[in-house]
């Protein structure tokens, strides 16, 4: 059997030089891959008590969707400005290059309840800190964080101190 790294592709200098772009679309197109995946990111939910998945655009729905699914927990979307049809709250957060903002619907989270996030990567861990504050403002409490890759020399972690984050494959670069 495959090892879970062997899936993913690696593509140097994308989408600037000095970048190794970690391709979770390899991992995808490959039933193989696509199951152990979601298998090794679920194991990491093992023993813990929690309500909600909450995934953001677009690539935490690929995972958290069927994370959710089998665990049978509601799966709540944290979108791109803009696409949500009903009252939300928003935050912006920096990226390398100017400020992206999410959003999530208001009525999605009520006080007191558990939440996992679940994501392909941590990278600066921007996205993920944006996602807590999101949650916390609503009266989640954010249980556990598991993303499938983590990009360790970006030290993300360090956005998330106190938190439960695990991922299943660590890159020590960039
Ligand atoms: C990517 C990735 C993570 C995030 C990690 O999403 O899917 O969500 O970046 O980066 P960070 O830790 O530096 O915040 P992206 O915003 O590129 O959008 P996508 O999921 O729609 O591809
Ligand atoms: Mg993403």
């Amino acid at each position: 059997m495959k090892k879970i790294e062997e899936y993913v592709r690696s593509i140097p200098d994308f989408p600037e030089e000095g970048i190794i772009f970690r391709d979770v679309t390899s991992v995808l197109q490959d039933a193989d891959g696509l199951a152990l995946a979601i298998d090794l990111m679920q194991e990491k939910l093992k023993g813990v008590e929690f309500d909600l998945v909450v995934g953001p655009e677009s690539r935490g729905f690929i995972f958290g969707v069927p994370i959710a699914y089998n665990l049978h927990k509601p799966f709540i979307p944290i979108r791109k400005k803009g696409k949500l049809p009903c009252e939300t709250v928003s935050i912006q957060y920096e990226l390398e290059y100017g400020t992206a903002e999410l959003e999530i619907h208001r009525d999605a989270i009520k006080e007191g309840q558990r939440v996992v996030i679940i994501d392909d990567l941590i990278a600066t861990g921007g996205t993920n800190e944006a996602m807590v504050k999101l949650i916390e403002g609503l009266g989640g409490k954010v249980v556990k964080t598991v993303f499938l890759m983590e990009l360790s020399g970006l030290k993300g972690r360090d956005k998330l101190k106190g938190y439960d984050v695990e991922s299943v494959i660590a890159y020590p670069g960039k």
